[in-house]
């Protein structure tokens, strides 16, 4: 399963690209406002700390004929780019549009497999199911992910289904239980996955053993 993380903060890419487990970055309008800079400038400063990783970038206007034009500029800026089109009537039209051209799609704030299938026929690159804004309104995000992946299995369509919206390092087990192709996280859960109390337990007595025993790995000085 591929791995982007979600975020527009450079140094969040800068520590995941370092980890060399980082597959793409998904950003959104929200992300990158957060960041205080410039949006063509914060999507180039990722595209080179992940140069070859897929960077999702979204257009934020609502009409097909300024979605095409933002859809194609966002194009221009770097090879990497993915252009991120919300699940709406002129984003579906966009999409195959762009599929058309050979211009990389993620389609997001997709909920349902329905709204996924309109995706998938759109000719969308990544369809970006949300769970964790499904969960948060006691619902199970996770279920429509899963029949999403079906959904494009049965039909064999090339998209790929990309978990987004993750609140929780469970969204990755499940996740990947759920045989989806991406999933994209905030830096702090990314963090989270490396974590367990027995690892941390199991090298505090590895270490302790070895250094109880003098030993070294490299000649002792004489
Ligand atoms: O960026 C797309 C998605 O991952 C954002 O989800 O619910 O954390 O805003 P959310």
């Amino acid at each position: 399963m591929k791995l982007f993380v979600d975020t527009g903060d450079i140094e969040e890419v800068r520590q995941a690209a370092e980890w060399g487990i980082l597959d793409g970055v998904t950003t959104n309008p929200t992300l990158i406002a957060k960041t205080g800079h410039g949006f063509k400038e914060t999507v180039l400063k990722i595209c080179d700390l992940v140069p070859n990783g897929a960077i999702s970038a979204e257009v934020v206007a609502t009409d097909y004929d300024t979605m095409l034009k933002e859809a194609l500029e966002i194009h221009s800026w770097h090879p990497n780019i993915v252009v991120k089109v919300p699940l709406i009537e002129p984003g579906v039209h966009l999409v195959k549009t762009l599929s058309d051209k050979n211009i990389k799609t993620n389609v997001t704030l997709v909920f349902t497999v329905s709204q996924a299938l309109l995706a998938a026929k759109a000719g969308a690159t990544f369809i970006s199911n949300f769970v964790g804004r499904v969960d948060d309104i006691s619902d199970e995000g996770m279920v429509a992910v899963s029949k999403t992946v079906q959904m494009v299995e049965n039909y064999g369509y090339d998209s790929e289904v990309l978990v987004a919206s993750v609140r929780h390092p469970l969204h990755v087990v499940q996740a990947v239980e759920a045989g989806a192709h991406i999933c994209t996280l905030p830096f702090k859960i990314m963090s989270m996955l490396f974590k367990h109390p027995l690892t941390d337990a199991g090298l505090k007595r590895f270490l302790s053993d070895w250094n109880d025993a003098g030993l070294s790995i490299f000649p002792k000085e004489a």
